[in-house]
């Protein structure tokens, strides 16, 4: 049987984990592909890292064009990164033809619609199992194994380094930049680390999540981004004391006219199996009509388990690459022309519970007015605790958790909550979701 012919762009984590399990899992995975598949080119611009990993054993080029157009490759595995020269390469190697692996969620994120109508035009395949929670098959979930279902929501653990980092810190009490450091040598972070710590990388996932469960187009600029830069030590302590632990959440949810589409630091009870994922693994819990709860777990970074799911979309394109198109399972998981310009929601028609912690003068009072702001935006308050002030100290904090509300709701209480004279620090104001 005459063998898939991959080219790799990139022989960095990622590529490096790919070749290694496609070497030591080759009989194995040619079993089930149907036919061996087979690197027979590999383009990095550190020829000396190439050369090592491949031990000599296959063809090497610096030049990354030239790999997407060699007449002998079949499939373009594309484990460079960014959405700069990936990009042109993506679109050069669907434009002569080839299908294309890809774990590089930033580009399908911001390009992904221009690269799936570039794809179907060709009539090649874009495959992306990698691009979002490693090695987790959360894209075969959600684009076969849930295909019968109303998608109601999706909340997912879904970046390994935040994850690890907010592990290492409440668990070890080691620092936000040494736990980045360990995140950044065990091969997790991105490239560009901020992307991890400010959310954007798993903003990316989300985007890529809510157009495979609701059928609608990638939309990554309208997502709502927050990462754990800012977040205090005070409030992960206060949260627990709640019941509650902090993660940083990717969440898209259907709701009537619109979708909520959003990444933040989110308080979830402590009991949920979610809370207790911990390091660098990921978890993505889907809700959905007929099924109900499912959740997926599993490393979510790192060489061979993103190589786990690199393969897998290989014996994807080894299985169907001769079927016609139309016999496809299509790539965002709707039919092309069945998808819907269904758009993201502004962040204050948001649907959420709050966490509030208030820094006041203890003085009689405070509490009634701040208790009749809240009253008169409709909120509702399902929990609080008033720290003792310690001895000497004149302020203290406040902490509530409100009932699900609209964001809109919370903004207008916490602007006239700051105005008061007996409130002495801006609002911390996080988000918080049930998940039941
Ligand atoms: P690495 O930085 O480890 O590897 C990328 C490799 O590509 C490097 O060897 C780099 O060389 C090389 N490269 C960069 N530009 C070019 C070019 N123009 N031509 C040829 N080679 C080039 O990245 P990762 O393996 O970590 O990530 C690859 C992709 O996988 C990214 O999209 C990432 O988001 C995604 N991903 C990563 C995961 C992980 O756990 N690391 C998990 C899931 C997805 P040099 O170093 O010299 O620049
Ligand atoms: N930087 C990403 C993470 C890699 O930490 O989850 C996996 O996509």
């Amino acid at each position: 049987m005459k063998s898939l012919n991959v080219g790799l762009l990139g022989i960095g984590t990622v590529g490096g984990g790919t070749f290694n399990v496609l070497t030591r899992n080759a009989a194995l995975i040619s079993r089930r592909a149907g036919r061996p598949i087979r690197i027979v080119q590999v383009a990095d611009k550190n020829l000396a890292l190439a050369r090592e990993v491949t031990g000599g054993k296959v063809e090497l080029t610096d030049d990354a064009f030239a790999l997407v157009a060699n007449p002998a490759i079949d499939v373009v595995v594309e484990l460079i990164g960014g959405y700069g020269v990936a990009k042109e390469l993506v679109l050069a190697a669907i434009n002569n033809g080839k299908h294309v692996v890809t774990a590089n969620k930033a580009l399908l994120a911001v390009h992904g619609n221009e690269i799936f109508a570039a794809a179907r035009a060709r009539g090649v395949i874009v495959a992306f199992e990698a691009a979002v929670a490693g090695g987790i098959p959360i894209i075969k979930a959600l684009r076969e194994g849930l295909t019968a279902n109303r998608i109601q929501w999706i909340a997912g653990i879904i970046n390994g380094t935040t994850n690890f980092i907010l592990s290492e810190m409440r668990d070890k009490g080691i620092s936000f930049d040494v736990a980045l450091k360990e995140a950044q040598l065990l091969g997790y972070a991105e490239a560009d680390p901020t992307f991890d710590i400010e959310g954007i990388d798993a903003a990316h996932k989300i985007t890529i999540l809510s157009a495979l469960a609701f059928g609608i187009p990638m939309q990554f600029n309208r997502a709502h981004v927050e990462g754990i830069s800012k977040l205090e030590a005070a409030d992960i302590k206060y949260a627990e004391q709640l019941g509650y632990r902090i993660k940083l959440l990717g969440i898209a949810k259907w709701r009537v006219g619109g979708v909520e589409l959003r990444v933040h630091p989110t308080l979830i009870p402590a009991r949920r199996l979610i809370a207790n994922v911990e390091g660098a693994m990921n978890a993505i819990l889907v809700q959905a009509d007929a099924v109900g709860s499912t959740m997926y777990y599993g490393k979510g970074a790192g060489a061979e388990p993103t190589a786990s799911a690199v393969i897998a979309d290989l014996v994807d394109v080894a299985r169907l690459h001769t079927a016609s198109p139309e016999h496809r399972v299509p790539s965002l998981a709707f039919q092309p022309d069945a998808v819907k310009d269904t758009s993201v929601m502004p962040m204050a028609d948001i649907e959420s519970g709050y966490y509030l912690r208030l820094r006041v003068e203890d003085k009689r009072g405070v509490l009634a007015d701040i208790t009749r702001i809240l009253a008169d935006q409709q909120i509702s308050i399902d929990a609080m605790i008033q720290r003792e002030p310690g001895e000497g100290e004149s302020q203290t904090d406040i902490i509530m958790l409100t009932h699900v509300t609209q964001e809109k709701f919370v903004d207008a209480a916490i602007t006239k909550i700051e105005a008061l004279s007996v409130v002495t620090q801006k609002v911390v104001r996080l988000r918080m979701e049930e998940l039941g």
